[in-house]
């Protein structure tokens, strides 16, 4: 579904992103892995759009989507959501996902006037969709909660909940576990493994947690320094010998275990 051909993303002298090629197939969830600074989370905002880059190449089912607008992606099905998550704080998680979809005719100002029925009929489409993601994502609890209040945790599955708002082809999740609790994970790798089973989402994850990698991902791809160093299971990269290397070579934080992913 996404080829990535030899991109190259560089800040001044820091080349974040120094000749990467990937393929992501269609029905995967592909997992990236790699030691901080290696490049996953640029990588993530070239293919969605966040900055153009230096150079190279991304194809979505063949076209050339270099360079578009992340709302022009978003049309196109391919979303991502964010290491750190975007919450509106100040609206509710039900509000919060009633407002991704694109174009609400209440969102122009002479359809609220002209056309109130259909703004309304519209509008009752989203709640309805919003509430059936709440199910899905089993939160009823929160539903009316202000997302500033919620977890950390909770946040996340919130950021993976606006992706089901819209039909998403494939969706980009960095580090969706991150900070969150044993049980919590286990309901967002539920989530997941249910959107790409039964909603056929293409899903590329970037995880440092091994286990939920392992969990859920074929194929992994490790990167570093913006290179990818190896493509494979969960198993073959994690005894990968590049692998093992690049995680040990990159200081004492990445060193509190023998899982080369932590
Ligand atoms: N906007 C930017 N301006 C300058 N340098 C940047 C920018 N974004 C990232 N970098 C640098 O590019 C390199 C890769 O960073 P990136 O955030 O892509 O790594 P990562 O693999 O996502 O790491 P982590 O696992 O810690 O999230 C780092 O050296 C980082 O400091
Ligand atoms: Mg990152």
């Amino acid at each position: 579904m996404i080829v990535v051909e030899d991109i190259h993303k560089h800040f001044g002298g820091i080349r974040a992103v120094d000749g990467t090629s990937l393929t992501i197939e269609t029905g995967s969830i592909t997992g990236l892995i790699g030691p901080n600074g290696a490049g996953k989370t640029t990588l993530f905002n070239v293919i969605a759009g966040l900055f153009p880059p230096t150079s190279g190449r991304v194809l979505l089912d063949g076209d050339d989507i270099t360079g578009l607008s992340p709302h022009q992606l978003f049309s196109r099905g391919l979303l991502r959501t964010f290491q750190i998550a975007h919450e509106f704080s100040t609206l509710t998680v039900r509000e919060n996902l009633m407002m991704v979809p694109g174009s609400q005719s209440g969102e122009r100002l002479l359809d609220t006037w002209l056309k109130p029925g259909k703004v309304r009929q519209e509008e009752e489409e989203i709640r309805n969709k919003a509430d059936e993601v709440i199910e899905f994502l089993e939160i009823p609890q929160v539903a009316d909660e202000l997302a500033g209040n919620l977890s950390g945790g909770q946040k996340k599955l919130l950021e993976l909940g606006r992706t089901m708002m819209v039909d998403a082809k494939i969706v980009f999740l960095d580090e969706v576990g991150a900070g969150v609790n044993r049980t919590l994970l286990s309901t967002i790798g539920d989530a997941i493994a249910r959107l790409n089973q039964e909603r056929n989402y293409t899903f590329c994850m970037i995880e440092h947690d091994m286990e939920f990698i392992s969990r859920l991902c074929d194929p992994v791809i490790c990167m570093a320094e913006g290179k990818v160093l190896a493509t494979g299971t969960a198993e073959e990269v994690k005894n990968n010998e590049e692998v093992i290397e690049a995680y040990l070579g990159t200081g004492v934080k990445n060193q509190r275990t023998a899982d080369p992913a932590r």
